[in-house]
């Protein structure tokens, strides 16, 4: 039932990069097996960004979002905050690709699903079972979504998600705390253009799959928040890509917070592309009131959580620039329970969503950031 829907993008004369976009009507509970190819522009006052969003189905997959949410009810109770199985702030080596983020306005709290202390430690390639959750190296358990905590696992062509466990040719993906993004995926890419990422299960050790980074979790680009200023809390879920593409990348945004929202940079050597095309971080932005574990998983048809969430955030780095966008998601045309307003940077008018009606309709509307600027998803009442 799982529909990958990518986007890559192409602008006329000159590649940029738009934020990523909606999977469409499509999306998860329909086009099980379509294969949907859609264009559309989005104008910005720099430039029309051309964006091309195609949706592949995945393999078939082995649940249904109801049996997951089933297993997590038969594990026991996460706590909303997982504490990572390390002591914080030691043997926290200071790379380079953390200091993007270190030097961000909001800083992680070390505790909690927000926050980690050990993106910066390289991971022991071929030393860590399987059966052992890579806390230690970056990676932030989700224990409401699988066993292990793993955010998806592919393997051969179907998913395991529903077994929670990281077995044998098995990719096991992770999610990453705010400003990193999963560094780990395969160079070869599923003709399909289904996306794999993640570490390998391989003799029974947990294997890097890029040869380029040591590290499990990446610094993205630094400059974009959320900023909360509801009374209830809000989940915003990235989508775990390259990978299952499940919705359960948690950002907690607690009322009166200012989170980082993660910007991977298409900028850098390396990044993560799809068919040529440069990639960005697609996120689901619940209503107030649900809970990060609620709110990011796979919805049902007609619900409002996870790929039924009422906006679309978008946020990538490309050509020097960041970009970011908000929309309705299309699967739900309800209003949300609150406004978003982008806050800085440069769009032809005001960024904005008024109770779930976006600036430039379906599409939304995208803003541009100049290195060293500051903008800001302010939710509002
Ligand atoms: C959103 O903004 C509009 C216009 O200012 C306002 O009327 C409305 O109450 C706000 N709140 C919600 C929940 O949309």
């Amino acid at each position: 039932m799982k529909v990958d829907a990518l986007f890559s993008l192409a602008l006329a004369g000159f590649c940029a990069l738009a934020a990523a976009q909606p999977h469409g009507k499509h999306a998860h509970a329909h086009g099980r097996h379509a294969r949907v190819l859609k264009e559309r522009d989005m104008v910005t006052e720099v430039t029309t960004v051309w964006t091309t969003i195609e949706s592949t189905p995945a393999s078939t997959p082995t649940y249904s979002p109801q049996e997951v949410k089933n297993l997590g009810n038969n594990i026991p109770k996460p706590s909303v905050s997982p504490t990572p199985s390390s002591a914080p702030k030691k043997d926290n080596k200071k790379d380079d690709k953390k200091k993007d983020t270190s030097d961000s306005d909001t800083s992680n709290s070390n505790s909690g699903v927000d926050s980690n202390s050990n993106t910066g430690r390289e991971f022991k390639d071929g030393v860590i079972p399987c059966s052992k959750f890579p806390s230690d190296y970056g990676a932030v358990p989700l224990p409401w979504h699988t066993k292990d905590g793993w955010s998806g696992i592919q393997y051969n062509g179907g998913n395991l998600d529903n077994e929670g466990v990281c077995k044998e040719g098995a990719l096991c993906s992770y999610a990453c705390p705010p400003g990193f993004s999963k560094g780990q995926w395969p160079a070869e890419q599923p003709a399909s253009g289904e996306s794999h990422g993640g570490l390998l299960c391989k003799n029974g050790f947990l294997t890097l799959t890029r040869s380029d980074s040591k590290y499990l979790c990446e610094a993205g680009a630094s400059g974009i928040t959320v900023k909360n200023e509801l009374s209830d809390m809000v989940a915003v879920c990235r989508t775990d890509y390259p990978g299952s593409e499940n919705m359960v990348v948690p950002l907690q945004c607690d009322p009166g917070t200012e989170k980082v929202l993660t910007t991977p940079d298409a900028d850098s050597p390396g990044a993560y592309t799809w068919k040529g095309g440069s990639t960005s971080a697609q996120y689901y932005v619940n209503n107030a009131g649900v809970s990060v574990k609620d709110g990011c998983l796979w919805g049902k048809e007609g619900g409002e959580v996870g790929n039924w969430a009422p906006y679309i955030f978008g946020s990538g780095k490309k050509g020097g620039k960041i970009w970011i966008s908000v929309s309705k998601n299309p699967n739900n045309k309800k209003p949300a329970n609150y406004n978003v307003s982008i806050v800085g940077g440069v769009s032809s008018k005001k960024c904005e969503c008024i109770m779930g009606d976006c600036q430039g309709g379906d599409a939304g509307c995208t803003v541009a950031v100049a290195p060293g600027e500051h903008a800001t998803f302010r939710l509002w009442k």
